[in-house]
């Protein structure tokens, strides 16, 4: 978007990984995201590169977004909740070994709080004397509303040593966001806050999808509809409308894996308390995920053994072909252990990523398990369908059509209440929402 929205700075995306590089560089982006072929054509071999020479963009660059991955330790002490910060160190003392003049260092991953010490201690003990700034400047984009996001954000922060070098720093960081985004939108603000808020906003958005699932369960035993339910309490503009729709429960590389850094911090500086406060949000996520599976295996005479469920959607929201931490991992592999035959479509996450989400890596595939090229194609046949995604093109489907070619009675569970439930029932449906 730098590159896109200002043709005078040269942007470089290095990465070690040749073949991502060579996807950057191809006509077939490593990644789907509405809009972004556009814009990286629009950039591409004029003012945007992509390139594995990672030492070389460090020397030649004024500013250094760091943008690698933290993903969760799954080793050692905090294992299972903090975040792995070997990357972000790596790439501190790559920058350290080969940087000659003075940079600005961004911290663009989501990282722990505190990190930028970690990351100044390293260019101290290693550099060769140049003096380099840390800010922190967090992303807000969401998956499939990426380009859209990055157009016109809600909000930019970028946080900084409050000295004179570093609003320096900070200065040139907002004249590069001043290209496309409005001043009052460029929150500056000290580092530790902003490392602190990108974890805090994760976790508050998680925070109101678990306590609106929490509420579709209420409303499943009480006859009332978390829709109606979501409507009425968003309107009060204190909490507002977005982000309350219940579902089969949050998936993605974020949610969980920052809520559970969060509680891990907490219970580091000494506040167990509030470390177990947030880890209810990500196991409130787990409960509902189940809950959904098990709904379907109960309402299908408490058997589904050897009938055919048709799954519909496997990335963790639509407009992705993201899978990380996707409910529908969590709900096939509870229907294998019930030794349902699932069949899975998602229009755009390939057969091998979904085999090998659900099996694991070198495993060979529960046999129970197939993929198929079309939604119709998933349900033909099937007892029961479960939509897991909300792919637009699930809500326009012809359900008469597939309602013909089911086994009956015909159940479908709609994990994303996308769908007219009523229209589903004169039908001939047996149908079931999330909170209905
Ligand atoms: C999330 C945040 O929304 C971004 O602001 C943040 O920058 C990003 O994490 C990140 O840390 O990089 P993302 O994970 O891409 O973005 O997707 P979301 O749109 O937040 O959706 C997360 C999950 O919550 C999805 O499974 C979605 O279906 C679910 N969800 C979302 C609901 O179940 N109900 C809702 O009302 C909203």
């Amino acid at each position: 978007m730098i590159a896109h929205k200002a043709s005078d700075i040269t942007v470089t995306v290095v990465d070690l990984n040749a073949a991502r590089i060579a996807a950057w560089n191809s006509d077939t982006l490593p990644i789907y995201e509405p809009g972004l072929d556009e814009v990286v054509r629009s950039a591409r071999g004029r003012n945007l590169f992509f390139s594995t020479d990672v030492k070389g963009a460090i020397a030649a660059a004024d500013i250094v977004f760091v943008s690698v991955n933290t993903p969760t330790k799954t080793y050692g002490v905090g294992a299972g909740r903090a975040a792995d910060l070997r990357y972000i160190e790596s790439v501190a003392r790559t920058i350290a070994e080969v940087a000659t003049t003075p940079k600005i260092i961004v911290e663009k991953s989501t990282i722990p709080v505190r990190t930028a010490t970690t990351i100044q201690e390293i260019l101290a003990a290693n550099g060769k004397a140049v003096k380099c700034q840390v800010l922190s400047n967090p992303e807000f984009l969401a998956e499939g509303t990426a380009v859209a996001d990055l157009m016109n954000p809600d909000r930019v922060l970028i946080g900084g040593e409050r000295t004179p070098e570093g609003e320096a720093a900070i200065a040139t960081l907002v004249s590069v966001y001043a290209r496309w985004v409005a001043p009052e939108r460029i929150i500056t603000t000290n580092l530790w806050s902003s490392e602190l808020s990108k974890l805090v906003a994760n976790a508050f958005l998680a925070q109101r999808i678990s306590s609106i699932n929490a509420i579709s369960a209420l409303c499943e035993a009480t006859g009332a509809d978390v829709d109606e339910v979501a409507n009425a309490i968003g309107k009060d503009s204190r909490i507002g409308a977005k982000f309350l729709k219940a579902s089969v429960g949050f998936g993605g590389s974020c949610f969980q894996k920052d809520v559970l850094n969060l509680s891990y911090l907490c219970e580091h500086f000494g506040l167990p308390e509030v470390a177990t406060y947030w880890e209810s949000v990500v196991k409130m996520n787990d409960w509902q995920k189940h809950r959904f599976a098990g709904n379907i295996v109960k309402t299908l005479f408490n058997t589904v053994a050897d009938k055919r469920i048709a799954v519909l959607g496997f990335a963790f929201k639509k407009d992705t072909n993201d899978t990380r931490e996707s409910a529908a991992i969590d709900v096939v592999r509870d229907l294998l252990v019930e030794h349902a035959n699932v069949v899975v479509y998602d229009p755009k996450v390939p057969a091998a990523e979904i085999l090998h989400d659900v099996s694991g890596k070198g495993v060979t595939p529960n046999p129970r398990l197939s993929v198929a090229s079309s939604a119709i194609e998933a349900c033909a046949g099937a007892h029961a369908i479960a939509i897991v995604t909300e792919w637009d093109e699930f809500k326009t489907l012809d359900y008469a059509k597939i309602f013909a070619g089911m086994q009956k009675p015909a159940f479908i569970f709609d994990g994303r209440n996308i769908t007219n439930l009523a229209k589903l029932r004169e039908i001939g449906f047996r149908a079931f929402g999330i909170g209905k």
